[in-house]
């Protein structure tokens, strides 16, 4: 068995949200959340790095297509959640506040369906610059 390696898409969306908990009164909202609670929501340039890790096909030379990765993300991510209200016009954040943790888990599970399931993958989402998440934390095959 070959060593694995590491191959990476970048994407970026724009989206709006507001973080609010319905369990909550609008002062405690308030505190938690900050500016990310107002009600008129706030948008952000969500930058999006996928990473896909296995074996290099020898065939192709590639671990993954990159082109077939490339419209993998944008049918089933960028055209779902590029300018829209995540709160409002995507049913996964219905009852899931869109925080940058929440929204990797989303697209991580809805990429993992589309990817090969003997290809690792992992999700990174900067939310701004300075914030970013990644999804899965630790896996024992990276
Ligand atoms: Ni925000």
């Amino acid at each position: 068995m070959s060593a694995k390696i590491a191959v990476f898409r970048k994407e970026h969306f724009n989206a709006a949200h507001r973080l609010h908990n319905p369990h909550w009164d609008d002062a405690t909202n308030k505190a938690i959340f900050g500016k990310c609670n107002n009600p008129h929501y706030h948008g952000h340039n969500y930058e999006l790095i996928v990473k896909v890790i296995g074996e290099i096909n020898p065939e192709t030379g590639y671990v993954m297509d990159m082109k077939v990765l490339s419209d993998i993300i944008q049918q089933h991510i960028i055209e779902r959640f590029d300018h829209r209200n995540l709160n409002e016009d995507c049913a996964a954040f219905k009852n899931l506040n869109p925080t940058a943790e929440n929204i990797a888990v989303v697209i991580y599970d809805i990429l993992r369906k589309e990817i090969n399931q003997n290809l690792d993958l992992q999700i990174r989402l900067y939310e701004t610059e300075r914030n970013f998440v990644e999804y899965p934390a630790l896996s024992q095959n990276f």
